[in-house]
């Protein structure tokens, strides 16, 4: 890992790729390469070369080649002759648009420090991580901008932001303050976006990049189930094992947009960061405003790979580290069980049932606190529903925690209900517009968490409530959208800075609470996948995937989340049959086989089942237990994709890290009379290692597996706790290397 700098020009090299810009002859910075490593020289004048167009701006009339147009930009501004989405845009008082950002100087540090009020990546030894920054400003308005870039030498992963200063005397408007912006040379691409729906997330869509501008985006002040902050342009021939693909990703989770932008000469310019639309912060002199941060990964070796690095990647860089490696408890979680109605009795045979059966973890989810019987009351009530627990939530805490097992609480911090004891004290918390009716969704309004009165108030409640359970995990969830924006505490200048101001004030009671009790295990959730980025990783290493817990429909759920989160941020919980959201009847083992595949955990009343069912579930346990390192930390492949091929075939791998021991889910979603003749074409094995599979006589090679495949049967069937049944079918290959 080095970060070179000669004269004009930057060359940060990882392991396998390089990342190149050069001072242009303006003093703006201009893209060279991104891609593959190569060799570092003093100058690259073949890829800073440019031809002068006709019917084209340039930049000054002594300059008539010099044509912002053709350029790739390092950060562009606006209405400078460039006309391809800016990365950035700032209005002076005198309300010219115009900047212009010139090289000043540079500085190289070791390490990687964490970002000031935002979730960040860190470098715990300064040794693993190299960050250069770069100052650029703009003469007139003495706006100083810090480009910052990190490398990591065990991984092709860059990491970028900005940082903006006002060093002028006049206040200025940042309108628009990306996090990265990347042009490439041509627009042979396949975009990958995951786009969704409620219970329906991370739906992968592949197209090939158009003429034009294309983007996705969220406008909700949450990153959204519709829309992900992760993108990955890839090579058309790219596949999961084979070619180039760069993955995008932003460490945030409020209202984003990644914008692609093909121009006329057919090359890309991307920019990601903090959505420009309804977004403005008003930068006084002296005073600075920083951007998430963007991550970019390089890969040549296909779509696995690249999961695979930035999943890694993320487990050392991001996620807190005090969960990062740690085993992720079997949990029970009492939503599908239950729903609202609950008492102490009724959790408490639960919860019995489960410790008998292995479960290490009681999840009390909405419905313990206030007076909450349904969604229409009491949340920002953060004290105990006393008709439910007559003896108070300590009380039973301690019951469960007799139980030998760990107790987890649900909350919804940033909400408020009308019917509730905090709406009659402070009916001003409530995010609102003057003279606007507010809009409803689930009978429930937001908090304004600008405020530093509202993050204190649910810090204190919060806190309270931890310390009396000793808590060990708290499930944080944020089941709507924003409307109505408007904070009383802002002035109208700065209005538009409230989404921003918002997700700052989540991350704040995330730090608060995270640094006061380190020990608590969080989980995030927006209604499922509603927020599942970056950004909530940093404070909650794990996150409610869907709240669709149907295996079937879970199958391209978690393919597609897999892109780009890894499996130990997914929580996967086995339900009851006939499904609740698409009322489908799978078969036990079915759900499991998925569910495997993340953060196991059960959301069904166990105390309904029969004595055989429950063996089955002692036994799912305790198989998942024995392998829980490998599906929450190996390496996952994924092998049969449900967007593409035949869609009733979805298969996927894990693999541990010596290549001994590997599992593979196989799922066959309907029944075929008189199939095709398959075979399955494993990954990640050591070719020269001899396998044992299941129960079968024969034993392989890993070449044999991976190159000659291994023979589909047309009947299913496995002694690995798999039931034969037509429809819905799954089975698991569990590989052991023999030498
Ligand atoms: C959301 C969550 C669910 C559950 C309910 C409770 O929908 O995603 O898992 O916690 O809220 O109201």
């Amino acid at each position: 890992m080095t970060i070179y700098v000669d004269k004009n020009l930057f060359h940060l090299q990882t392991r396998n790729s390089s990342y190149l810009f050069q001072i242009m002859a303006n003093g703006e910075l201009g893209q060279l390469y991104y891609g593959h490593r190569i060799h570092h020289k003093s100058a690259y004048h073949n890829l800073a070369q440019r031809e002068q167009h006709d019917a084209m701006a340039s930049w000054t009339l002594d300059q008539p080649d010099f044509q912002p147009e053709m350029l790739k930009q390092e950060y562009a501004s606006l209405g400078k002759g460039d006309f391809r989405y800016p990365a950035y845009q700032v209005q002076a008082p005198d309300g010219s648009r115009i900047s212009e950002l010139v090289y000043q100087d540079y500085q190289i540090t070791q390490g990687k420090q964490r970002l000031p009020h935002l979730p960040s990546t860190f470098a715990n030894d300064p040794q693993t991580a190299q960050t250069l920054s770069i100052t650029l400003m703009d003469a007139v308005t003495h706006l100083q901008v810090q480009l910052n870039y990190t490398i990591f030498p065990k991984f092709d992963v860059l990491i970028r932001s900005a940082a903006f200063k006002n060093q002028g005397i006049h206040s200025l408007m940042l309108k628009q303050a990306a996090s990265c912006q990347l042009d490439l040379p041509d627009a042979h691409y396949d975009w990958l976006q995951f786009s969704g729906a409620w219970a329906r997330e991370c739906q992968l869509q592949r197209h090939h990049l158009h003429c034009g501008q294309q983007a996705t985006s969220s406008l909700r002040g949450a990153s959204s189930h519709q829309a992900n902050p992760a993108m990955i342009l890839a090579r058309p021939d790219t596949t999961e094992n084979t070619g180039e693909a760069i993955g995008f990703n932003l460490i945030y989770s409020g209202n984003f947009a990644n914008q692609i932008d093909v121009d006329q000469f057919q090359t890309t310019r991307i920019i990601t960061g903090i959505n420009p639309e309804d977004f403005t912060w008003q930068l006084k002199p002296q005073s600075s405003f920083q951007t998430p941060e963007a991550v970019i990964s390089y890969t040549n070796q296909g779509l696995n790979h690249l999961s695979q690095q930035l999943g890694a990647f993320y487990q050392q860089h991001l996620v807190n580290q005090h969960f990062a490696q740690q085993l992720r408890p079997i949990l029970i979680n009492n939503w599908e069980a239950t729903y609202f109605d609950f008492d102490e009795t009724k959790l408490l045979k639960i919860c019995r049932q489960a410790q008998k059966i292995g479960i290490e973890l009681f999840v009390l989810d909405d419905g313990w606190f206030g007076q909450r019987d349904d969604d229409t009351t009491s949340l920002g009530d953060w004290f105990v529903n006393q008709r439910k627990f007559p003896h108070g939530i300590d009380h039973f805490a301690q019951k469960v925690h007799d139980l030998g097992l760990q107790f987890g609480l649900w909350f919804e911090p940033e909400m408020i209900s009308q019917a509730s004891r905090l709406y009659q004290q402070h009916p001003d918390w409530v995010v609102g517009a003057p003279h606007r009716h507010l809009t409803p969704s689930r009978n429930q309004f937001v908090l304004d968490m600008t405020r530093t009165d509202v993050v204190q108030y649910l810090y204190e409640q919060i806190s309270a409530i931890i310390e009396q359970t000793h808590l060990d995990y708290i499930k944080w969830d944020m089941n709507r959208n924003l409307t109505e924006i408007y904070s009383t505490q802002l002035p109208p200048v700065q209005q538009q800075e409230f989404n921003h101001r918002y997700i700052l004030g989540v991350y704040h009671l995330y730090e608060l609470l995270t640094t006061k009790f380190p020990q608590v295990l969080f989980e995030s959730c927006a209604s499922g996948g509603g927020r599942f980025d970056l950004g909530m990783m940093y404070y909650a290493p794990q996150a409610w995937v869907s709240d669709n817990t149907d295996a079937i429909t879970r199958l391209k759920i978690q393919y597609g989340t897999s892109y780009n989160y890894p499996l130990a941020m997914m929580g996967a919980h086995i339900s009851a049959v006939p499904n609740d959201q698409t009322g489908r009847i799978t078969p036990l083992a079915t759900r499991a086989a998925v569910a495997y595949f993340g953060d196991l955990g059960y959301e069904l009343d166990i105390t309904k089942l029969s004595s055989p069912e429950l063996q089955t579930l002692k036994k799912q346990i305790q198989f998942y237990k024995k392998y829980r390192q490998l599906f929450q930390f190996g390496k996952f492949y994924r092998l049969l994709s449900p967007f593409a091929g035949d869609p009733n075939l979805v298969s996927w791998q894990v693999v541990n890290s010596q290549q001994t021991v590997a599992i593979v889910g196989y799922y066959r979603i309907l029944n075929e009379p008189n199939p095709p003749y398959r075979r399955l074409y494993l990954q990640g094995l050591d070719p020269n290692r001899i396998y044992q599979i299941n129960d079968l006589e024969e034993n392989f090679y890993g070449d044999e597996l991976m190159h000659a495949g291994l023979f589909i049967p047309r009947l299913l069937h496995s002694t690995m706790h798999v039931e034969q049944t037509a429809d819905f079918n799954a089975q698991l290959f569990l590989l052991r290397a023999l030498s």
